[in-house]
This record gives structure tokens, sequence and C-alpha cells, in this order.
């Protein structure tokens, strides 16, 4: 199986950001630990702090991959643009975060890409990504 795991603004600073809230590895040593674990899926990986970059990315995977393992950031709580991107393609998409974001301010409650999601798994840490993962195998 195809699958992209699509990271969005300040998830590139994973490691130094934050690390109470989102933990001290970087995306890049949890990426080759799944990658390590799952090595019969043909995993990829994109980060962008640019909304159009996301939206350019779902385009291009968004007819021919198995599955999108996304979080958007602060762009979850924001674009309508990223939620009509996800609306028109195939491809399914399912919504992660590190954090609880219900746990979180108020307007970390609203999603723009849930109600166009296949599912939304978060607050288990990097683990988020591989739940969503299992979920797709
Ligand atoms: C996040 C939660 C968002 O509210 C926040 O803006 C992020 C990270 C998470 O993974 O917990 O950038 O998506």
């Amino acid at each position: 199986k195809k699958i992209l795991i699509l990271n969005g603004p300040n998830l590139n600073l994973l490691g130094k950001r934050e690390p109470t809230i989102y933990g001290t590895l970087t995306f890049e040593e949890y990426f080759e630990s799944i990658k390590k674990k799952y090595a019969d899926v043909e995993l990829v990986y994109y980060q962008s702090n640019v909304e159009g970059e996301l939206i350019n990315k779902l385009h291009e995977v968004g007819f021919s991959f198995d599955g999108v393992i996304f979080n958007a950031g602060a762009y979850t709580h924001t674009s309508v643009a990223i939620g009509d991107a996800i609306k028109g393609i195939e491809t399914p998409v399912i919504e992660v975060h590190i954090s609880n974001v219900h746990a979180r301010e108020e307007f970390r409650h609203v999603s723009y890409i849930a109600p166009n999601a296949k599912g939304v798994i978060a607050g288990f840490g990097l683990q988020s990504y591989e739940l969503a993962l299992e979920s797709f195998l």
C-alpha cells in the first residue's frame, strides 16, 4: 500500500517545539522507525508550512495513493481550502494530532478537516500516526 504522511505548519520543529506538549523526538527520527517497522508499506513523508503546498500535495497523491495521514497543525482549525481539497480527492484522509486538541484551548476544538476525513485520532503523541497507519492496513 502507498500511504502519505502529511505534516503542516510548525511540525518541522518537532523535538524542539514545546516539548512538554509535543515530545522530544524529531519527526524524521520517528519516521525512520515506522519505515523500518512497516517495511512492506510504501510510506512517503512530506511537510510544509505553506497552506497551498499542502493542498498541491493532496491533489498530487489524491487519485493514486491508498491513504493520507494528515496532521494539518493549526490549519486544521482555520483552513476552508484544505477542507475542500480533502473533499475533492478520492484517497481517504485520517486526521491526526499529537496532542489531545479537545483538552486544549477552545479554538482547537474546531476542525475543517474532520467533516471530510475518514476519522480522527488525537492525543496519543507520535503514536497517533501509527494508529492511523494500522487502520489503513
Ligand atoms: C497539533 C494541534 C494543533 O492545534 C496545533 O496547532 C499544532 C499541532 C497536534 O498535533 O497536536 O500545530 O496538530
